[in-house]
């Protein structure tokens, strides 16, 4: 076990560990040693995407969905992570919040916190390279087309997704 100092930014505050297990897998980390438990973890092998968090290598950078189960946290030292807990603001929910509880897009609730970070980079990157909006179907399926819903709400996430994409101003460009 080789242990490191960790210095990242998580959700605008920053955390500085000495002496902490390299190897440690993000998701543990921040349900274990930060206490924030809305990654959620399930296959463990990078497969059902739940707990996908947003990554940012630099300020202002790209958001960059990243599953944690499989990213040790020695992989993070600098970088700015974006989990669940980190969308709402001054009380607000982030649209797509909103928008997922508007479509009923979770049952259990347990993938939605993935199906959130995706969305949320898909929105980053639509802002930065806004696209027609006959792609805007394949865009969300390119993002969360891969993430496992075991209640089945495939099609209520697409929806809220696409309402957010289509509602919000500069993402699409006709
Ligand atoms: S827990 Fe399934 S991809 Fe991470
Ligand atoms: S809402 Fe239950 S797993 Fe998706």
């Amino acid at each position: 076990m080789a242990t490191i100092d960790l210095d990242l930014t998580i959700n605008d505050e920053k955390y500085r560990r000495g002496d902490i297990d390299g190897d440690l897998k993000l998701v543990d980390f921040l349900r274990q040693e930060v206490g924030l438990t809305g990654t959620k973890f399930c296959c463990g092998i990078a497969v059902c995407r739940v707990c996908t968090v947003a990554v940012q290598r630099v300020p202002g950078g790209h958001q960059e969905a990243m599953r944690a189960c499989t990213t040790p946290v020695s992989d993070l030292n600098g970088k700015i992570v974006t989990t669940v807990e980190g969308l709402a603001k001054d009380g607000e929910l982030h649209p797509l919040q909103t928008a997922f509880l508007e479509n009923f897009s979770f049952q259990c609730g347990y993938s939605a916190p993935g199906f959130l970070m995706a969305s949320y980079c898909l929105l980053d990157r639509l802002k930065r390279s806004p696209i027609p909006t006959a792609d805007v179907d394949d865009a969300i399926q390119d993002a969360v087309g891969q993430h496992v819903c075991r209640c089945t709400g495939y099609v209520r996430y697409h929806r809220a997704i696409r309402q957010v994409i289509l509602s919000t101003p500069g993402l699409v460009t006709a």
